[in-house]
């Protein structure tokens, strides 16, 4: 299908790789993800009363009325099309492609990718903080998984060369500098993670029963935590309290270029994703045991949700030649088509 000939509108959201901080931000908790070069551009022409978006992933086109519900369900990545479509409501329809770098469903946030990149085509027109809430919303309404806000937040505010620390409570960002000895590689293990979005909200749900006993968990201690009767909680809420700790480590190790204490809360990070949140796979442990022993290699971890997708290793530069290495990138951006592609026009 043709993006009208001659696209006007382009935008461009990166995906994520999160250092340290998995299953804390929907308790409010600290998060340090970065932004990666890797994302999904949205090219095309506004006009219409109808979004027409085709993929270069799979040759489908999606077609959808920008004033009303679909008449039949919505299934595969149209379902985000339908979701941004209900979120944005845009003035105008768009016709265009959609294209991404990002492997899809490996754990680095293809969805919020694509639907900030798609919020941007379709006009929106505000604050970082209001896109990311948006996209937040269009993944609640698309996939009935119910995400934290990271994935979001760390599109759109990706900064060159800088981790982010989230607060997810006051949803500050903070860029952290990544110090250039340091390398961030990406090991893909190619296992699904099917099963991820039940087992996420039996998580979440979990978390937020252990907070009806000791408060916030972002402010309980873990003597509060070892106080919980219930050992599953215990395990869960122990994860998160820990894991808030270990990232504020990590930021404060980071920024000051102690890699070794990083490296040490990444390793500590899995095993407690491991063992008390249990979302860790045979094969992420495998992968992450390997790194454990590779020379120059000094912590690794899965990232985002678990149940299969990415291990995330800092290391020395070359210490990894088969992975991928990334660099912290810019956050979402939308630019004319024809215009040049740097800086582009950031939400405001
Ligand atoms: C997924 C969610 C995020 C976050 C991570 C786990 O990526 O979308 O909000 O909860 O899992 O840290």
């Amino acid at each position: 299908m043709s993006t009208g000939g001659s696209a006007t509108v382009r935008a461009f959201a990166p995906g994520r790789v999160n250092l340290i901080g998995d299953h804390t931000d929907y308790t409010g908790g600290w998060c340090l993800p970065i932004a990666l070069p890797w994302g999904t551009t949205v090219e095309g022409t506004p006009g219409g009363d109808r979004v027409r978006v085709s993929s270069g992933l799979d040759d489908t086109t999606t077609d959808l009325p920008i004033d009303r519900a679909p008449s039949t369900p919505v299934q595969g990545w149209a379902r985000h099309v339908a979701a941004v479509i209900a979120e944005v409501s845009p003035a105008q329809g768009f016709t265009g492609r959609i294209s991404t770098t990002l492997p899809i469903g490996a754990g680095l946030s293809s969805s919020a990718a694509l639907q900030i990149a798609l919020a941007l085509a379709l006009g929106f027109d505000g604050p970082p903080l209001e896109l990311a809430r948006l996209a937040q919303r269009a993944e609640h309404r698309a996939v009935g998984v119910p995400c934290g806000i990271m994935d979001q937040l760390a599109s759109v505010s990706g900064r060159h060369g800088h981790a982010l620390l989230i607060d997810c409570t006051s949803l500050e960002v903070l860029a952290v500098p990544v110090p250039d000895d340091a390398e961030i590689c990406i090991v893909d293990t190619g296992q699904s993670r099917a099963l991820a979005g039940s087992a996420y909200a039996e998580r979440r749900a979990a978390c937020e029963a252990a907070a009806e006993h000791v408060g916030p968990l972002r402010d309980a201690s873990l003597d509060d935590v070892e106080a919980l009767s219930d050992p599953t909680l215990r395990r869960r809420a122990r994860h998160v309290v820990s894991e808030n700790r270990r990232v504020m480590t990590a930021a404060k190790a980071l920024r000051r270029g102690d890699l070794a204490t990083v490296g040490e809360a990444m390793f500590a990070s899995h095993r407690s994703l491991r063992d008390d949140f249990e979302v860790s796979t045979p094969v992420l442990d495998e992968v992450v045991d390997a790194l454990a022993a590779t020379p120059g290699v000094y912590g690794a971890r899965l990232t985002g949700a678990g149940f299969g997708g990415c291990v995330v290793a800092l290391c020395e530069p070359g210490a990894l030649p088969a992975a991928a290495a990334v660099t912290p990138s810019r956050g979402a951006f939308r630019t004319p088509a024809a215009g040049p592609s740097e800086p582009g026009t950031r939400p405001r």
